[in-house]
């Protein structure tokens, strides 16, 4: 019998975004978990360094495509719920080599799918009423916004631009029609970009510190007016919590903090809490490290999210204001280069070099 103890299964937990919804659920709900991840480039079980020695905590290394191992682990951890982050998550690198989205991203979660819906044929009627599959997806799936249109509501028609975006729709998609087809109870997410600790340095905030950090030039996309709706890392793990435990099968929610800063705005704003974090740098100001580069092609203008529908039927809110997330992220980039440099060697700087050579 599924009881509100028995473990949820969490794909993709040593990734950024699933280390945080991790660490959060040990530190709030602490019922088992079982973390299935692969360890991708962008996967690091020493973010769960806390939390690995717990006795709910289990960690399985192993692909979301392999329904063999799917249907192992659906069978000896009898969960209550599945929790999908696991993904190909970096739209520049889905430019460059989209082949991996569409395999990890589409075809995983059609795996998932199906191992999960094989599953709840062999619960009884209360138990498949407590089942839930929370699908966490991404604000990209709309498309790109013009200055001055309403922020994405989840009623929005799919446009993706991006392969990472295409992939992510895609998935959505089929979270849709198995809810629609097989009564699936699925839940999904639809969340604006995240920022925090532990974030992978390709992306657009940790890149620029840790570049800045070390005096190299800070590359800016075009003209760096596009827009991000930025939230903190750990709002958006409370956030699919709460989904998790209130979310209504069927429904989608978008999670987003009203949080819409032009890029050229955001990368000042580091650098001036690096200028004020580390006084007798070489490097002050930082900003001048700043430097235009070839856009990214296809690029997305203006993320948006409307989340009132989450406040207003989970009773969610995020804490962190920009101002306050941005300053903690500041602070832990610096104290943790260890990490940094951990996770640039290897796989990523070949894979960089490869594709962007030095810059
Ligand atoms: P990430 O790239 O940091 O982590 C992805 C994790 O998935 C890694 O630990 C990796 O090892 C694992 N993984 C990849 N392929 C796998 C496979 N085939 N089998 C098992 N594990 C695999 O990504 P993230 O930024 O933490 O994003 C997590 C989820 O949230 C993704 O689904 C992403 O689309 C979504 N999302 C991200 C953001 C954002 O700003 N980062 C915003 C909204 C939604
Ligand atoms: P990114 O962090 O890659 O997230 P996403 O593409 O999913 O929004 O990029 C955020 C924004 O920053 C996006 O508009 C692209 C821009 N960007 C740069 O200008 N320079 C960079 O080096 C990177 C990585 C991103």
């Amino acid at each position: 019998m599924l009881t509100h103890e028995s473990p949820v299964l969490v794909t993709g937990g040593a990734g950024f975004i699933g280390s945080h919804f991790v660490l959060d659920w040990f530190s709030t709900v602490g019922t088992p978990l079982v973390n299935l991840d692969k360890l991708t480039y962008a996967g690091n079980l020493r973010n769960l360094l806390p939390v690995a020695d717990l006795p709910g905590y289990h960690f399985v290394r192993g692909d979301i495509r392999d329904r063999e191992l799917i249907d192992r682990l659906m069978n000896e951890f009898s969960p209550r719920a599945i929790v999908h982050l696991a993904a190909e998550s970096h739209v520049d690198r889905s430019l460059v080599g989209p082949g991996e989205f569409l395999d990890t991203n589409i075809h995983g979660t059609f795996v998932l799918l199906e191992a999960a819906r094989a599953y709840l044929d062999k619960l009884d009627s209360d138990d498949r009423a407590k089942f839930r599959f929370l699908h966490v997806s991404t604000d990209e799936v709309f498309g790109s916004l013009k200055p001055g249109d309403a922020p994405f509501e989840e009623t929005f028609a799919f446009r993706p631009n991006s392969p990472y975006a295409a992939s992510k729709a895609a998935s959505d998609l089929l979270v849709r029609a198995w809810g629609k087809s097989y009564g699936f109870p699925a839940v999904v997410t639809n969340c604006s970009n995240n920022y925090g600790p532990l974030q992978f340095p390709e992306k657009l905030l940790p890149l620029i510190l840790n570049r800045a950090i070390h005096g190299e030039p800070l590359p800016i996309y075009g003209d760096g007016l596009q827009v991000r709706d930025w939230l903190y890392v750990g709002d958006h793990a409370a956030a699919l919590r709460v989904a998790l435990e209130k979310g209504v099968p069927g429904q989608t929610y978008n999670i987003g903090g009203w949080n819409e800063q032009a890029n050229l705005d955001t990368v000042q704003m580091l650098c001036a809490l690096l200028d004020e974090f580390l006084p007798n740098s070489p490097h002050r100001p930082h900003a001048q490290l700043m430097k235009f580069v070839t856009d990214r092609p296809g690029h997305d203008r203006r993320y948006a999210i409307n989340a009132t529908k989450a406040e207003r039927e989970l009773g969610w809110r995020p804490k962190e204001t920009f101002a306050s997330g941005l300053r903690k992220t500041v602070r832990w980039y610096l104290d943790n280069q260890a990490w940094v440099q951990e996770v640039t060697s290897g796989a990523y700087r070949e894979w960089m070099e490869t594709n962007y050579g030095a810059r």
